[in-house]
């Protein structure tokens, strides 16, 4: 399931990142590549100890946290801290699949369920950079508004086309979920939504604490902690 998570941070917020990023020393992206993935990327990233790279992602898993699409739709185990990314000039990255295990520097590995790609700068500052993730149902191409971020399975085929004006920033990073399987996560998701719903609208019907109660003992049978 891919999914829009909108407003993780402002657009304020957001402008306020890309300023301290573009300040930023930049290198060279392929140094936390694997093996194939450095045949197929050009662009730039912060590197990883960067102080601004530190600071920022804490602020972003913090707003996640705030997040409830997010919480509903991840299910979060592990997230990894943020990392960031910038292309301009003609830079892309051919098609790919993430790493399936990846180490928290000074941390715990985790496997990434969910790959995630917040995006920093506004569509119409920069031409071409769309991300596109290819699923069972297709190829889909994401260009989402400054401070909007969109949730995908890490098991999908995805690439960045070349940015062909301005420069592209963003951040992006894995989830490692309790919830493993990604149709079962989708199940968990809809289900939570339509509880919410239900309980809106009408919060005193039975249904609303037996379904609830199916939500917990689903989590309660497929949670890997
Ligand atoms: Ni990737």
């Amino acid at each position: 399931m891919l999914i829009q998570i909108e407003d993780v941070v402002s657009p304020e917020e957001a402008a306020q990142y890309r300023a301290a990023l573009e300040a930023a020393e930049w290198v060279d992206g392929r140094t936390t590549a694997g093996y194939q993935s450095a045949l197929a990327k050009d662009n730039q990233q912060l590197p990883t100890d960067h102080p601004l790279a530190v600071q920022l992602g804490d602020r972003i898993v913090a707003a996640l946290e705030r997040h409830p699409l997010f919480m509903s739709a991840a299910l979060p185990l592990k997230v990894f801290p943020p990392l960031f990314n910038r292309y301009h000039g003609g830079q892309s990255f051919g098609t790919h699949v993430d790493n399936a295990i990846r180490g928290i520097p000074g941390g715990p590995r985790i496997r990434t369920d969910l790959s995630a790609t917040l995006f920093l700068t506004n569509p119409a500052e920069y031409e071409g950079g769309e991300l596109i993730i290819e699923d069972t149902y297709g190829t889909h191409s994401v260009k989402l508004p400054a401070g909007h971020m969109v949730l995908y399975p890490a098991t999908s085929l995805h690439r960045v086309e070349p940015v062909r004006r301005g420069a592209r920033v963003s951040s992006f990073f894995w989830i490692q979920s309790m919830i493993r399987g990604d149709q079962h996560r989708s199940l968990l998701l809809e289900l939570d939504m339509a509880v919410q719903r239900l309980t809106a609208e009408s919060p005193r019907h039975p249904a609303v604490v037996s379904l609830t109660g199916v939500y917990h003992n689903l989590i309660r049978m497929w949670a890997e902690m």
